[in-house]
């Protein structure tokens, strides 16, 4: 599937991508170029590059400009002056740790998907009054795992998940299996020793292992 390039997105061609968005923390912008390259080379396109650095922005916009196979977005997006910063840099989606009527309102006025953090039943309703119904559950597998999103399917049958927080290779499965998950978030394919040695080609071996996965 291509991504559409500079076309806007919606939550779900996000999610749909493939399995997995891998949840990307980097401290030095020379990295962001080549380890968003080692992702596309093995397949994985939607890149959440988390807002917890000072050279996050910069390594979205980098990104954005020099890995054409690649669709930046932010994570950890807590304010909507985050929102506007992301965009700036050329984000293209946006994932936050919760949901707040400003972040949802400062994403749907620029057109930029967001998938919003929630782990409780009040939480899925704020957002789907914000007119969000492609949630990230997080922490997935602190706040219940799969046995709570098996709850969340009967009373928010219309909602679709992103768990993310605790996902790996080892439970990846169990929750592509539930009829609420379209895909999953986490940070085990870009380990920090790893984006610290430039060691592109095990991240490239994950990520390919990561796109593999298929909702059964
Ligand atoms: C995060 O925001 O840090 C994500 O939830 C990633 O969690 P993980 O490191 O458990 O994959």
């Amino acid at each position: 599937m291509a991504v559409k390039q500079g076309a806007q997105l919606t939550s779900l061609d996000v999610m749909r991508d493939a399995a997995v968005i891998p949840v990307i923390v980097l401290e030095d912008v020379r990295h962001a170029v080549p380890l968003a390259r080692a992702l596309v080379a093995g397949g994985i396109r939607m890149l959440e590059v988390t807002l917890r650095t000072p050279a996050a922005l910069a390594c979205i916009e980098a990104i954005a400009n020099e890995v054409p196979g690649a669709v930046a977005g932010a994570g950890t997006v807590r304010s909507a002056a985050d929102v506007q910063a992301a965009a700036k840099a050329g984000a293209r989606f946006a994932v936050s740790p919760g949901y707040t009527r400003a972040v949802g309102e400062a994403c749907s006025d620029r057109g930029l998907p967001l998938l919003p953090g929630v782990a409780t039943g009040s939480e899925v309703m704020a957002a789907l009054e914000g007119g969000y119904t492609e949630l990230k559950f997080f922490p997935a597998q602190q706040a219940g795992g799969t046995a709570m999103l098996k709850a969340f399917h009967g009373p928010f049958h219309d909602v679709r998940f992103c768990p993310t927080g605790g996902v790996s290779a080892a439970n990846a499965r169990e929750y592509l299996a539930l009829p609420n998950v379209v895909c999953v978030g986490g940070s085990w394919l870009t380990p920090a020793d790893a984006v610290k040695a430039g060691d592109w080609e095990r991240i490239t071996a994950l990520a390919r292992e990561a796109a593999a996965l298929r909702k059964p």
